[in-house]
């Protein structure tokens, strides 16, 4: 008798959890559904401060979100130690981040889980970290999305498909 495969728990981690990471989740759940992995992932965000805990996504992500035909309902909330064992892969934004997930991890297999999801963009041409979009314009969102895309869809195709196999 087949099992079902058992899904695969992504968190994505920024600063405040209303920009970046809410995108990112999005994203990955869109590229997901796309490839027909839809029940294959798990993606939730966080943020590594508590500026925007119970907040909406910024106005500009959930714009840019709308613009390719999906919304974010995500609720802001804080990264917590707990947040290890619930997930399989963290994927952080920036080095900052990195620095401040890495600081709450008391074991190599909660540091192993820890990765800057721009370790998965074949393209390299965003360079090597998510820059925050907060202090900028529509345009810098439009532009996290382009990178949030590449990196997701490398992601997908590399840790799903190996689960499969
Ligand atoms: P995010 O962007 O980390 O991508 O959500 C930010 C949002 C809010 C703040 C900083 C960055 N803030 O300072 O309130």
């Amino acid at each position: 008798m087949s099992h079902p495969l058992k899904p695969i728990r992504v968190l994505m981690v920024c600063l405040g959890n209303i920009c970046r990471s809410p995108l990112a989740e999005g994203v990955l759940k869109q590229v997901a559904t796309q490839h027909g992995f839809q029940d294959r992932v798990e993606v939730d965000s966080a943020g590594t401060a508590d500026y925007h805990v119970d907040d909406l996504p910024d106005r500009r992500s959930r714009q840019v979100a709308s613009m390719h035909g999906f919304e974010l309902d995500h609720v802001g909330r804080q990264f917590k130690r707990h947040d290890f064992e619930r997930f399989d892969w963290i994927l952080v934004m920036d080095d900052s981040n990195y620095r401040d997930v890495i600081s709450l991890a008391k074991s190599e297999s909660e540091r192993s889980k820890v990765h800057l999801i721009t370790e998965f963009d074949p393209t390299k041409k965003y360079g090597k970290i998510v820059p925050d979009p907060y202090y900028g314009d529509l345009d810098d969102f439009i532009e996290v999305y382009r990178q949030l895309e590449c990196c997701c869809e490398q992601f997908i195709r590399k840790v799903l498909s190996q689960a499969d196999r």
